[in-house]
């Protein structure tokens, strides 16, 4: 059943580009993005002025992702909360506000009270999910569901790929129904989400010098993660990964915020991913990133950089480099987390861990 991989989370990982592929399927009909169910009407749709995304844990990282979509799509403000923290601090919310709950599972506690509090608001929702006849989709006036397939492996990989592309779907929806982007423009852009299976498969085929470096690395005490715009998050999800999987301290940062603090955690040969921005967004960011990068040389960190194969600028500076195909800033989420995947399970792995089964862990968090 595990089709030859040693681990459901690894087999997981390979089936990410059909999961991708999947979600995506159906959702562009006569030039317009359709949801799978909207129990609420298109000038509904039109009227929300404000959105807030709820999650947890991986699926608030899509969510985070997901942000910098909607807002330059729709040009409406986008919160992306931590979904136990949402009731509980008294958001302003009312039939103009979109919620939009993330979750593989559908069941997770923390998320569903925090649609129950929105509704409560008279807040609209719409839930993103991976299973179908489950509680949170039941709950939310407008779903739109992702197919990964069933996720045997606790920490989330095709579900969490998934989410990144259906939240975008729910942007362009969004963008759709407010005029904020013309229609040849949301095709344009679901033609280049139906294109990415093709390069996330180049990524699951090129894990091999990814597996050799965490080999290498599994021994670390801590390890740092850090990227900027969508590659602040992509950082949060690969530091989670590994702190699930591995056992092993790890936190993620937005790059800009280095000095700010963290930078005084660096040590002699501390291992530091990098994710650098794709070569369409260079210029400001990437050359920041850079900067960066020297900082943390400078004093003394093992440099693990994801990039674009044709970023000349970034290999020099890496201790260890890990290309990844080209893509738009928007879309590089959906590769270059990938790494940070097989990095996590493989240190796992070295470690004696089961990969599948992290102590400590639930699939489906049902308790608040
Ligand atoms: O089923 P959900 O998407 O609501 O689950 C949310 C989190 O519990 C989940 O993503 C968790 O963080 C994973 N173990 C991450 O790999």
């Amino acid at each position: 059943e595990k089709g030859g991989y040693d681990y459901f989370m690894l087999k997981e990982i390979a089936e990410q580009p059909g999961a991708v592929a999947d979600t995506l399927l159906g959702h562009f009909q006569d030039g317009r993005i359709v949801l799978d169910e909207q129990r609420m009407s298109d000038q509904d749709l039109r009227d929300i002025d404000k959105v807030f995304i709820v999650a947890c844990g991986s699926a608030y990282h899509s969510g985070m992702v997901a942000k910098y979509a909607i807002e330059h799509w729709t040009r409406l403000p986008c919160e992306v909360e931590i979904a136990s923290e949402f009731r509980y601090r008294d958001p302003v919310l009312d039939r103009s506000t979109l919620v939009v709950a993330i979750s593989q599972s559908g069941e997770t506690a923390d998320t569903l009270e925090a649609v129950r509090h929105a509704k409560t608001q008279k807040a609209r929702v719409l839930a993103v999910c991976n299973t179908n006849g489950s509680q949170i989709p039941r709950e939310a006036d407008a779903v739109l569901y992702t197919h990964a397939g069933p996720e045997i492996g606790v920490a989330s990989t095709k579900a969490y790929l998934a989410q990144i592309t259906a939240n975008y779907l729910v942007g362009l929806a969004l963008a759709q129904a407010r005029g904020t982007k013309y229609p040849d423009e949301v095709a344009a852009e679901f033609r280049q989400l139906e294109r990415m299976p093709e390069d996330i498969q180049k990524v699951v085929d090129s894990l091999d010098p990814v597996r050799g470096i965490a080999r290498e690395l599994a021994g670390s005490k801590s390890v740092l993660f850090l990227g900027r715009h969508v590659g602040y998050p992509t950082a949060l999800e690969g530091a989670l990964k590994l702190k699930e999987l591995a056992y092993m301290h790890a936190e993620g940062f937005p790059a800009g915020e280095l000095k700010h603090g963290p930078i005084a955690l660096i040590e002699e040969g501390m291992p530091v991913f990098i994710v650098m921005p794709p070569v369409e967004g260079r210029g400001v960011l990437h050359s920041k990133l850079v900067s960066n990068i020297q900082e943390i040389r400078a004093r003394g960190a093992r440099t693990i950089v994801i990039a674009e194969e044709g970023d000349e600028v970034a290999r020099p500076l890496s201790d260890y480099f890990i290309p990844i195909p080209a893509s738009t800033t928007l879309l590089q989420p959906l590769l270059a987390t990938i790494p940070y995947q097989a990095f996590a399970a493989e240190v796992a792995a070295a470690r004696g861990y089961d990969v599948d089964k992290p102590r400590n862990l639930a699939k489906s968090v049902t308790v608040e």
